[in-house]
């Protein structure tokens, strides 16, 4: 069966997500952070979590077992911040202000939830590699603040 790339997208594209933003360190300390919504929860106990992530992208080397890592949960405000993020190179954190946990991994102020995790396993997913951390801390804001959502291309919000 022949399967056009673009329907495929198309179709994957009508599940609605979040947005997240992960971040890490490169192997010389400098932040990493990459736009993902294919952030899923995995395993409550122990408690685990798993994006997909393309060989293609510049911050592939920057995730490994054992390393730290984040996962910015943004809020609906934060639209800039996402569009930041899915752009390549080391710029994008030019100007932007964030926090780093005690792992010293960025953290991104004004996000809707927060998770410090450390890699538990990495496994082949065709073109993405699929990266499973272990959850060490978390925390989310409260309820007023809405999620950035993303459906059939674009973004979007809850409606409330
Ligand atoms: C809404 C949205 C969701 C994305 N989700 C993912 C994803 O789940 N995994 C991934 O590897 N890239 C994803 N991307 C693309 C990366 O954010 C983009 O390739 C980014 O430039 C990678 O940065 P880097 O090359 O500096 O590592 C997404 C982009 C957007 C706009």
């Amino acid at each position: 069966m022949t399967i056009d790339p673009r329907e495929f997208r198309n179709t994957v594209g009508c599940f609605a997500t979040g947005i997240t933003v992960i971040t890490t360190l490169d192997t010389d300390g400098a932040p990493i952070g990459l736009t993902a919504n294919s952030f899923t929860s995995v395993s409550l106990d122990p408690p685990m979590v798993l994006f997909c992530l393309d060989r293609k992208v510049a911050s592939f080397e920057a995730f490994a077992v054992g390393k730290p890592f984040a996962v910015n949960i943004l809020a609906v405000d934060q639209m800039d911040v996402s569009n930041r993020f899915a752009k390549s190179g080391a710029d994008k954190w030019d100007g932007f202000e964030y926090d780093t946990n005690q792992d010293g991994v960025p953290m991104l102020p004004g996000s809707l939830a927060n998770l410090e995790c450390r890699g538990d396993s990495i496994m082949d997913g065709g073109d993405h590699v699929i990266v499973i951390g272990e959850v060490e801390r978390f925390a989310s804001a409260g309820e007023d603040t809405k999620p950035l959502l993303y459906y059939r291309g674009g973004y979007n919000e809850v409606a409330s």
